[in-house]
């Protein structure tokens, strides 16, 4: 039987996110023995470089998660040895033949199974889909493409962007990364609903009040206004991020574990969401902000944003799913940058306890404190589960307490970065993790017109100071659906 090898081509090699995420991310792999036994690392980019400049420049970055074992310096050294560079143009497919040459020349006649990671600029996805397709796929193994967002701005842009792809590939070969999807607690979302029957009974209108889900990151777009404000936050984390968590939370039980199972319930529940309205979003944008004797920019003070830019860098949303499970239920988002932290979580608000006889007594407003379950995605992992619970004494009143699942505290292995999770799941062929195109339609479907109508109508955003709580719209917002935001935890 002969055997097979793994080629990993990253295209953009010499960007932030190859440096900082995808080749630590293989490091790690390797380190971990994940990677197969025969596999190459080829960085392909425009500017001329060695292998060694190239082991150079990431062996900077190839930070060791379990930096303290000694052998560390060697694995570097042996898995910087199968990384290699090739100098191309990205439309070019001159230079994927040539690149086709060097790989032929490594994989030393065994199976070819080629993995391409586009981390470059969706301008030119298509130009390097043509010319490493035509010309640098394996003849006889499988070849997949990795691509990372922006999938397009709005419906008709990411329509053409994957019908331009499929002039090219199967939709089998193409990877569309959400790395939240990665990320530890949102893969473990499935597990937490289907395998405890304290959740899923609960998991629906008739026990859940309502659902946020928050991103809060503690610094603006430093060096990145450029791409972001063609962008802003509701397609940078919104339409992908906070949605696919949406889509996993509230599906339906997939008939299997199967990827192509889980993706048809993700697509069905995304397809019943009502299509967002201005009505039922706030927009913000940081303004410049002096604190403790240091001065924090405004967006606009970006030299890379064009003078008064109306992108927003915070958003709020209510969106709802008309389906029997979540009529009438409140999904509601919050994405912002430059806020007073960095986090992500989940927080599900449960209905009051029906005819509650502990209701206006002993201490405890029971409005207020409904049991809550939250998840902390990031920083400093966690789940955990706010109860009404007896202070101990001979007295009796009330307090809300945690139920805590702390990850450090319960686990002591460390937890992967998401592009480890999920360049191993693509090279092992394994689907569950990627968007599929008919989800990413759905999802647009569904910001689509709002985006349409922000930008036409030019809606100015409501200014927050840098590092603050965001706009108090965002409350009113809320507080129409009778929603209180919880805090980052
Ligand atoms: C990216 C966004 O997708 O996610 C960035 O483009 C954002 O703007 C980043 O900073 C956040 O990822 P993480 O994993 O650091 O939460």
């Amino acid at each position: 039987l002969a055997e097979s090898t793994v080629s990993i081509t990253v295209v953009g090699a010499s960007g932030d996110l190859a440096k900082k995420k995808i080749f630590p991310a293989l490091f790690a792999l390797f380190y971990e023995d994940y990677l197969p036994k025969h596999f190459t690392v080829f960085g392909y980019a425009r500017s001329k470089l060695t292998d060694e400049e190239l082991r150079d420049t990431i062996g900077q970055t190839l930070t060791c998660r379990v930096n303290k074992r000694e052998n560390c310096g060697d694995k570097m050294e042996q898995f910087l040895k199968r990384c290699f560079y090739h100098s191309g143009q990205y439309g070019s497919e001159v230079d994927f033949c040539k690149l086709d040459e060097k790989l032929k020349e490594k994989e030393e006649g065994k199976i070819p199974n080629r993995l391409f990671y586009l981390s470059i600029p969706p301008n030119i996805f298509v130009d390097v889909v043509r010319g490493a397709s035509r010309s640098a796929s394996s003849p006889n193994g499988w070849t997949r493409f990795i691509v990372e967002k922006p999938f397009g701005r709005d419906s008709e842009s990411s329509s053409e962007l994957t019908r331009c792809l499929k002039m090219y590939l199967a939709e089998d070969q193409i990877f569309r990364i959400d790395h939240y999807l990665g990320k530890e607690l949102v893969e473990n979302l499935s597990v937490l609903r289907f395998s405890n029957l304290v959740f899923e009974p609960l998991w629906s209108r008739n026990y859940i009040r309502n659902v946020q889900l928050i991103f809060s990151e503690d610094f603006g777009t430093e060096g990145r206004g450029g791409y972001f404000d063609h962008y802003g936050i509701i397609r940078d984390i919104m339409q992908n991020h906070l949605l696919q968590i949406l889509a996993l939370f509230a599906m339906e039980t997939p008939v299997s574990l199967d990827a192509e199972d889980i993706r048809n319930e993700k697509v069905k529940v995304l397809r019943s969401m009502r299509v967002l309205k201005l009505d039922d979003v706030v927009v913000g944008q940081y303004k410049g902000h002096t604190k403790g004797g240091k001065s924090y920019p405004a967006y606009t003070d970006d030299p890379t944003v064009p003078k008064g830019s109306v992108t927003p860098t915070f958003a709020a949303a209510a969106l709802f799913i008309d389906n029997a499970r979540w009529d009438g239920v409140p999904f509601l988002m919050k994405a912002g940058k430059a806020l007073y932290r960095r986090g992500a979580e989940i927080r599900v608000q449960f209905r009051h306890v029906p005819g509650n006889l502990y209701k206006g007594k002993f201490g405890t407003d029971l409005d207020k404190a409904t049991n809550e379950l939250v998840i902390r995605v990031q920083p400093d992992e966690a789940i955990y589960l706010k109860i009404n619970n007896k202070i101990p004494g001979l007295g009796m009143r009330l307090d809300s307490s945690n139920l805590n699942l702390h990850y450090s505290e319960r686990y002591s292995r460390e937890i992967p970065d998401a592009y480890e999770r999920l360049l191993l799941d693509a090279i092992e062929g394994e689907r569950r993790l990627f968007i599929r195109s008919d989800e990413l339609d759905a999802a647009w479907a569904i910001f689509s017109p709002l985006l349409r109508e922000l930008e036409e109508k030019r809606v100015a955003p409501e200014l927050y100071p840098y590092g603050s709580r965001g706009p108090v719209g965002a409350h009113y917002l809320a507080a129409k659906y009778n929603v209180r935001w919880g805090d980052l935890t």
